[in-house]
C-alpha cells in the first residue's frame, strides 16, 4: 500500500528512540502491523542523544504522538520523564514502551512479554521450572523477572562478573519469592533439570558465530527450551548445540515480534488475534531473511 492511500490529518504517530536508531527493524515491524489491522498511523524512528531524552519526551506530548518503542541506551534514562510506570516495569527498572496519556507518557516493558509469548507458542509453562539465565545486562533483567513472575521454582544466574549476577538475583528475591542461584559458566553441569534457559550475552552475536558462553554442549542433554536473544545469524552456535542436545532453541526474532506487538496492542487497546499475529511474525521472518 502506498502511503498517499492512508496518511492524511487524522494519522497517529508512533515512533522509536534511541541512538542508533538507523538499523532499528521496529518501523517496518511496526507498521507492517498497523497497515495490517487497518489502522490510519505512521510509526518513524528519532535518533536521541544521551541526556536529551526528557526533552524529547515532552516534545512527543506537545505534538501529540501517541506511542513510543524506547531503545538502547534510553530505557532506563526514559523513566525519569514518564508520569506513571507499570508495576512489572517498574521492578525490571527499563522501559520500552510509551503510552500517550492527560498527564503525559506511561511507561512499560514489552520485552518481558515478548519472551514470555515465546515460551507460550510453545506450550512451554514455566511455574515450578529451573530457568538458567546467561548474563546479567539490562536483556538479562527481564527475563529474571519472568522467572519471578511465572512462578519458576529457581532461578540460576550465569554471569562472568559474579557481582553483577549477586546484584540481579537480590533484586529478582525483593520482589518475588523464588529460589537463586548464582554460578560460573564453568560449573554449569552442576544446575540439576536445568529445563529453561535464555541466553542474554552479546556472545555468538554478528562476526562472532563460533562463541558461545556454554562450553560444554553436553549441558543442553537435560535443557527443554532455549532461547537465545541473538537473532543476528539466524542460528548462533549455542542455538546448534542446543539442538544437536535435543533441545529446542528458538531465536531473539520471536522476542523482538512479540515485543513489538505487545506495544501495538498497548497502545490501541486491541488484542491482536492469535492467528493474524503468527501470520504477521512469519511474514516478517521471511522479509527479514531475505533482505
Ligand atoms: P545488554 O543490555 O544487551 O544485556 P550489557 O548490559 O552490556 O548489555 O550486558 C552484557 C552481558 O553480556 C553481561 O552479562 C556480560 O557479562 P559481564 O557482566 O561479565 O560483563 C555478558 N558478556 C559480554 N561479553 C561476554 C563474554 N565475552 N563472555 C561472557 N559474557 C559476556
Amino acid at each position: 500500500m502506498n502511503c498517499i492511500d492512508f496518511t492524511n490529518g487524522k494519522t497517529q504517530v508512533f515512533g522509536i528512540i534511541g541512538n542508533p536508531v538507523e538499523k532499528s527493524f521496529s518501523p517496518i515491524l511496526q507498521n507492517t502491523i498497523a497497515r495490517a489491522l487497518g489502522m490510519n498511523s505512521v510509526y518513524v524512528p528519532f535518533k536521541v542523544e544521551k541526556g536529551a531524552v526528557a526533552t524529547a519526551v515532552k516534545g512527543g506530548k506537545e505534538l501529540g504522538i501517541k506511542g513510543f518503542n524506547v531503545t538502547v541506551p534510553h530505557k532506563i534514562e526514559v523513566m525519569e520523564a514518564l508520569c506513571d510506570i507499570d508495576p512489572v516495569a517498574e521492578r525490571i527498572g527499563s522501559v520500552n514502551t510509551l503510552k500517550l496519556t492527560e498527564n503525559g507518557y506511561k511507561g512499560y516493558n514489552t520485552d518481558i512479554i515478548g519472551l514470555k509469548k515465546c515460551f507460550e507458542e510453545r506450550n512451554i509453562d514455566i511455574s515450578g521450572k529451573t530457568v538458567v539465565l546467561a548474563g546479567a545486562g539490562g536483556a538479562a533483567n527481564s527475563a529474571a523477572m519472568l522467572a519471578g513472575e511465572e512462578k519458576a521454582a529457581k532461578l540460576v544466574i550465569l554471569n562472568r562478573t559474579k557481582e553483577k549476577a549477586e546484584k540481579l538475583a537480590e533484586r529478582v528475591r525483593a520482589y518475588y519469592s523464588i529460589e537463586t542461584e548464582v554460578l560460573g559458566y564453568d560449573e554449569i553441569m552442576s544446575i540439576e533439570n536445568p529445563e529453561i534457559f535464555v541466553q542474554t550475552t552479546s556472545v555468538g552475536m554478528g562476526n562472532d558465530v563460533d562463541g558461545t558462553p556454554v562450553k560444554n554442549a553436553e549441558f543442553f542433554n537435560n535443557v527443554k527450551i532455549v532461547v537465545d536473544i541473538i537473532y543476528t545469524p539466524w542460528e548462533t552456535k549455542l542455538m546448534k548445540d542446543a539442538s544437536a542436545h535435543g533441545a529446542v532453541a528458538v531465536n531473539g526474532f520471536d522476542m523482538l515480534f512479540y515485543q513489538g506487538l505487545a506495544s501495538f496492542e498497548i497502545w490501541n487497546d486491541i488484542k491482536v488475534d492469535k492467528e493474524l499475529a503468527v501470520k504477521l511474525k512469519n511474514q516478517l521472518t521471511d522479509f527479514y531473511c531475505g533482505r
